[in-house]
């Protein structure tokens, strides 16, 4: 493996929102790349940061009485206390509104003018304020929303200045045609090449409209449009441009790692102003696909959104990492489901790594005093271990090349899986009982190879589980300091004494786990998943059960029933006694007065001696502490019919 420079980025994040998961996923990605990249000795650049301007941010401070840079500064702590809640290793955190990027920004600005590839001009067109960006006609339906949020578009007109980005459509489309892995999945690159070949107009880059921003240069009416000013964090990060060995060390060798709706600002707008700077576009643009909730799509309004923090604070941080590189393909869409999350935390986590390791120590303690024992002869079932652990290194190697995190994972796992199968196979426990020392030795010290390399395999993943585990082993320094250059077998010396520690991931109980769950739920005010439905009905078959409006003109309690009410309930054209065990949920006092809906064809039925005629409608939580009646919307006259 030879010594390169890696530079990872990720987006940086809008300052108007909470961090949830889809900024965790990103985040987490590049902080396992940037790890992995460490650990095979490369010179390793990881930044992320925050996007501070623009009227997303302007408006949103508005609405929250504060100025927009309060907001940057408050909302920056969240992603600076979020990222070290997951662990995160970046070497630096960029905000735009910072000297360092403002300068750059500025100096960019006047090189490209001064080389005419920024010029004055008007813009007029349909603008999405959340996305801030115009859309094009050709993507604006009939009730003029946005084609990306649905939110309304509105008109704007406005002087501008305009970068040349129609100069570069076709340099790039050469660079992309030489480049083809520039872009990632292949998908994403054909989408892009596919839009290049039809040419580019240029690109509006400064705003009369807001305030909240860079002011251009010798014309402070404009700001400097928003995504220009975002997207050359990526450079002011690297020193550009006048730290000259580091940009020459980390540009181009540079991966950014984007979700899918901000591909073409990253694969189109930002290398066209690359190349008109005389610099080469970036080595990988990467876009991930987007996480759905339970099959929802993630939203405040659906109560939904995946926080994070509770997510590190219920399960740990390297099982949500772990999960979210496991369980989908990066590049594809998935689906994030706590029960998926704890399913694999019991799978693969507790019974796989954990027992790999919990049997391998427990029987060196049992027969080798916790000592590891120099190896005998090796079988071939050794040998095929020991080739195994090899090629396991290689393919998780290759496949990190690519962001296959999931494959990479899946190559690690089906070493420890052989382990714990090898650990069935070769019966230690017998050999140790039987006496046969040799063969023991053999057995246990490949097991400890095997949990070795496993722990520098995974460090980037699950950090914390693999130092836990090295300390576990007995091994000097950190698996991080140690390395992927010395992860062959063999690296785990004989005499080497285990210090056999907790479980590494307890078992989740999932019985407890969903009653837990549905609590939480119940908190958030989530709504309920509503598990099996009734068969259909016909709407006749709906009409034969009379309910009409009531107001309840009195509550008793029935005697010898804690539970239950009499209560009166005034049809208007007659009063009915209807016996509800609804007592536990409410006082009398807050029963009189309300207008509920009752079911008026029930047939009587007698409840404590007292005869119930009728039935309440009421909304219950799955548990049954939750209780809400039905009631109506206006003072709508007594009697009336609910259809
Ligand atoms: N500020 C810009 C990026 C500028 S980079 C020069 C921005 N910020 S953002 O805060 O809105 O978003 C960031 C990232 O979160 C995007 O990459 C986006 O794809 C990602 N995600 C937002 N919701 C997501 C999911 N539900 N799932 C996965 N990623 C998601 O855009």
């Amino acid at each position: 493996m030879s010594e390169k420079a890696f530079y990872v980025t990720t987006p940086i994040y809008y300052v108007n929102d909470v961090p949830h998961i889809g900024h965790a996923y990103t985040t987490i990605a590049a902080d396992v790349l940037a790890r992995y990249h460490r650990l095979r000795g490369d010179r390793v650049l990881f930044v992320t940061g925050t996007d501070e301007h623009g009227q997303k941010i302007q408006r949103t401070a508005e609405q929250q009485g504060i100025t927009a840079q309060q907001l940057a500064d408050r909302t920056v702590t969240n992603f600076r206390e979020l990222w070290k809640t997951l662990g995160i290793s970046n070497d630096d955190f960029i905000r735009t509104t910072e000297n360092r990027h403002e300068e750059v920004v500025r100096h960019i600005f006047r090189q490209l003018s001064a080389q005419g590839d920024i010029y004055k001009g008007t813009y007029e067109g349909w603008y999405c304020v959340p996305c801030e960006s115009y859309v094009p006609e050709a993507q604006i339906a009939e009730d003029r929303t946005c084609p990306d949020c649905g939110r309304p578009l509105e008109w704007m007109t406005e002087e501008s200045y305009f970068f040349r980005s129609s100069r570069y459509a076709r340099p790039l489309l050469e660079y992309y045609e030489e480049h083809p892995g520039a872009i990632r999945p292949r998908g994403r690159y054909n989408e892009i090449v596919s839009f290049l070949r039809q040419g580019l107009k240029d690109q509006s880059v400064s705003r009369t409209t807001l305030d909240w921003g860079i002011p251009v240069p010798d014309d402070e009416k404009h700001v400097v449009y928003v995504w220009f000013d975002a997207l050359i964090n990526y450079l002011s990060a690297c020193g550009y441009p006048r730290d000259e060995e580091k940009v020459r060390t980390f540009w181009p060798a540079v991966t950014h790692l984007v979700g899918k709706d901000i591909t073409r600002f990253h694969c189109i707008i930002w290398p066209s102003m690359l190349l008109a700077l005389g610099l080469e576009p970036p080595s990988l643009v990467f876009a991930h696909g987007w996480w759905t909730v339970e099959g929802r799509k993630m939203s405040k309004s659906l109560g939904n959104v995946v926080d994070p923090f509770e997510m590190v604070e219920l399960y740990g941080r390297d099982a949500f990492r772990y999960f979210l590189l496991r369980e989908v393909t990066f590049g594809l869409d998935g689906d994030f489901s706590e029960e998926a999350l704890v399913q694999r935390i019991n799978a693969d986590l507790a019974n796989d790594l954990g027992n790999l390791l919990n049997r391998s120590l427990q029987m060196l303690e049992k027969f080798c005093d916790g000592t590891l024992p120099a190896p005998g002869p090796c079988n071939d079932l050794d040998r095929e271990l020991q080739a195994l652990a090899g090629d396991t290194v290689a393919a998780v190697d290759e496949a990190m090349q690519r962001c296959g995190f999931d494959e990479a994972l899946r190559s690690i796992w089906t070493l420890v899986r052989r382990g714990n199968k090898y650990i069935d196979e070769t019966m230690p426990w017998k050999l140790g009982r039987e006496q046969e020392r040799e063969r023991l030795a053999t057995v246990l010290n490949s097991l400890c190879q095997v949990l070795r390399t496993t722990a520098i395999l995974i460090a980037p993943f699950l950090p914390d589980t693999a130092k836990s585990m090295w300390e576990q082993l007995g091994l000097p320094g950190t698996p991080d300091e140690t390395g992927l250059a010395d992860s062959p077998w063999g690296g785990m010396p004989e005499g080497t004494r285990v210090h056999k520690g907790g479980v590494l991931f307890p078992r989740i109980d999932m019985k407890e786990w969903s009653e837990r769950k549905l609590e939480r739920d119940m908190k958030k005010g989530k709504p309920v998943d509503p598990g099996d439905h009734e068969e259909t009905i016909a709407i006749d078959d709906f009409a034969r059960v009379e309910l009409r409006v009531a107001v309840i003109t009195a509550a008793e309690p029935v005697k010898g029933a804690d539970k239950l009410f009499r209560i009166t309930a005034d049809l208007g054209y007659e009063e009915r006694t209807i016996v509800s065990g609804i007592r536990e949920h409410f006082t009398a006092e807050e029963l009189i007065g309300k207008k509920i809906v009752v079911v008026c064809n029930l047939k009587p039925a007698k409840l404590r001696g007292v005869t119930s005629n009728g039935m309440l409608c009421a909304a219950e939580t799955p548990d049954g502490k939750g209780l809400s009646l039905l009631t109506v919307d206006s003072d709508i006259t007594l009697g009336s019919r609910v259809h």
